[in-house]
């Protein structure tokens, strides 16, 4: 509401939303490496626009005469309560964005009542992104003495944080950031699977594999803290990428971590993101884990792969019954979210579009880019005639065949 009359009010919006509009807003604000490290994809970017086109196929059918006056976002998310089915995906090195680094999306998520993951690869500690997310979390309870019954859920100390781990290959490492995660709030861990290693980008290669050190670098450390790996030589930073590159784990090893993580957490969830494939959510299903995103990090590994929300459709007939699905790639719109909820994910995470808030502007991107989706949700259901999350069904969809 606030977003939609606020020219009314002489208050016009920082930037327009509209996706295309936002990315090239980016493009122009981002440095060089910023820009491309955001925006790179795994080869010719295909799995990219397999994302994108696997929404093209599903289109809502909007419902008539509907009692959507009272709408309601809220769901449920491993018990606790988010203001919407929409969370902060992880993405590492936020720094290179803007100075702010992980702390804007942190405190924009707590102020939203929205789960924040924070990325293992972050450019902030695990302990700074879990204050400012506790802080936004007391600004919301500030709003909510003044809001009322609407901004339920949305109480101090209510923020809803996780860890995404890269896993390390050294174990006293891969401990530490799990008693760190576990000690500082985050309420569950999110295995990232489809990266021991990143997947070709051109750009990024062309670049002269900074990310490289980064995005890997910094999770094998388990510093979440660049600034450390910068205090590296050339020849250390070669050294350690060559060390580390390319290890990949394998289920024979999850039991530990997820056995690891339940010990110094006292329990708390535990996630695998990257999962694409049916068979593999069985095993993660069989072996007990809690949760999966279904997720291809936005096409940015496999050249060439099935488009995520495809997977998530086949995903949900196989164990949607018995393990909590989440989803993320090609988020853009209001309408990705709603068809990826009808689909049958429980929740949505988006990546570029924060990130790229992050790079116009800063917190106030941030701020705007989510506040915006949320609002085109909340209109979305209004006019499509869909009260509450509880209402968005496969019915809610008319799907074309694959390959049609
Ligand atoms: C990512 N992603 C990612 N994932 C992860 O587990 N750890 C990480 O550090 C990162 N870093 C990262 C950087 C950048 C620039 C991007 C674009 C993505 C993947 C991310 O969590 C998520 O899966 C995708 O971004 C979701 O797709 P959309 O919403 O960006 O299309």
């Amino acid at each position: 509401r606030e977003l939609f009359w606020a020219p009314n009010e002489g208050k016009h919006p920082p930037f327009n939303t509209h996706p295309d509009k936002l990315r090239a807003l980016a493009k122009e604000r981002l440095s060089e490496s910023g820009w491309l490290y955001a925006s790179s994809n795994a080869g010719l970017s295909w799995t990219h626009y397999a994302n994108r086109q696997a929404f093209y196929r599903h289109q809502i059918v909007p419902r008539t005469l509907v009692d959507t006056n009272n709408r309601d976002t809220m769901t449920q998310i491993f018990g606790r309560d988010a203001a919407a089915p929409i969370g902060f995906a992880p993405i590492g090195i936020n720094r290179i964005y803007h100075p702010t680094g992980e702390l804007s999306p942190a405190r924009v998520a707590g102020e939203l009542g929205l789960p924040y993951c924070l990325s293992s690869a972050g450019s902030c500690s695990i302990e700074d992104a879990a204050a400012a997310n506790d802080q936004g979390g007391s600004n919301a309870s500030r709003k909510c003495e003044t809001e009322g019954s609407r901004e339920r859920g949305k109480r101090e100390g209510d923020a809803i944080r996780f860890y995404q781990l890269y896993w390390s290959p050294n174990d006293a490492v891969t401990l530490s950031m799990l008693e760190r995660a576990a000690g500082n709030g985050y309420a569950a861990l999110i295995l990232t699977t489809d990266t021991w290693q990143l997947g070709w980008r051109h750009d990024d290669v062309a670049r002269g594999n900074y990310a490289f050190y980064h995005e890997h670098g910094a999770g094998d450390l388990g510093l979440s803290d660049p600034a450390f790996l910068e205090t590296l030589s050339p020849e250390e930073q070669e050294k350690k990428n060559a060390r580390e590159h390319g290890h990949a784990f394998s289920w024979d090893r999850l039991s530990w971590l997820m056995e690891q993580w339940r010990r110094v957490s006292g329990g708390k969830p535990f996630c695998l993101k990257g999962v694409q494939s049916t068979a593999d959510a069985r095993r993660a299903a069989d072996m007990g884990v809690d949760g999966i995103v279904v997720s291809n990090h936005a096409g940015r590994q496999v050249d060439g792969a099935v488009g995520s929300l495809d997977a998530l459709e086949k995903i949900v007939d196989a164990v949607g019954n018995k393990i909590y699905i989440m989803f993320d790639s090609g988020v853009r719109t209001g309408a990705d979210v709603f068809k990826a909820l009808a689909l049958g994910a429980k929740f949505i995470f988006i990546g570029r579009l924060w990130v790229y808030g992050l790079g116009c502007a800063g917190e106030e991107g941030v701020r705007h880019v989510v506040k915006s989706l949320l609002a085109e949700f909340d209109i979305l259901m209004n006019v499509a005639g869909y009260p509450s999350i509880q209402d968005i069904s496969r019915d809610a969809l008319e799907s074309m065949p694959r390959g049609a």
